[in-house]
């Protein structure tokens, strides 16, 4: 993955009217949403735009957790690892993606297919054990039938 140059992080935020603070999430997810993450040299750029302290910056990238200072994978795969999955198999759905994609949680494979990023629970407990791949949620899910999605990933 190659980082972005300053002239293309700037582009994304003259769509931005320089307006102090109340900006900020909005150019950071248009950022990340471009970049696949929020690099860290856009912090200084994002500053001088809207004239926000750094320090907000890094408080908000801290809180909220769609945003990543590092390249992610195309593809970002959460399996949830709550209680409900838990008893309905999850670790076998987890070890089966770990072993196929040869990740360790928070991790990214070396050309930014997959990330790997377990979660608390995904909200959808009735229909443990579940995966997030992207904005897809699947639920139900037996190791095999991961196996099968991983695999049509392109
Ligand atoms: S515990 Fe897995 S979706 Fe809630």
């Amino acid at each position: 993955m190659k980082k972005p140059t300053v002239t293309q992080i700037k582009n994304v935020l003259k769509d931005f009217e320089p307006k102090k603070g109340s900006l900020l999430i909005p150019i950071l997810q248009k950022i990340q949403e471009t970049f696949g993450y929020v690099p860290p040299e856009s912090l200084k750029l994002i500053v001088r735009h809207i004239n926000v302290a750094q320090s907000k910056i890094y408080g908000v990238l801290t809180f909220y957790a769609q945003f990543s200072t590092t390249p992610r994978g195309k593809y970002i795969i959460r399996p949830c690892r709550g209680t409900a999955c838990h008893v309905r198999g999850a670790q076998n759905i987890i070890s089966k993606i770990k072993s196929k994609i040869k990740l360790e949680d928070g991790e990214t494979t070396p050309d930014y297919k997959f990330t790997l990023e377990t979660v608390a629970c995904l909200g959808a407990c009735a229909l443990a054990p579940m995966v997030v791949i992207g904005k897809d949620y699947h639920g139900n899910l037996t190791p095999d039938r991961i196996d099968a999605i991983i695999d049509s990933c392109k």
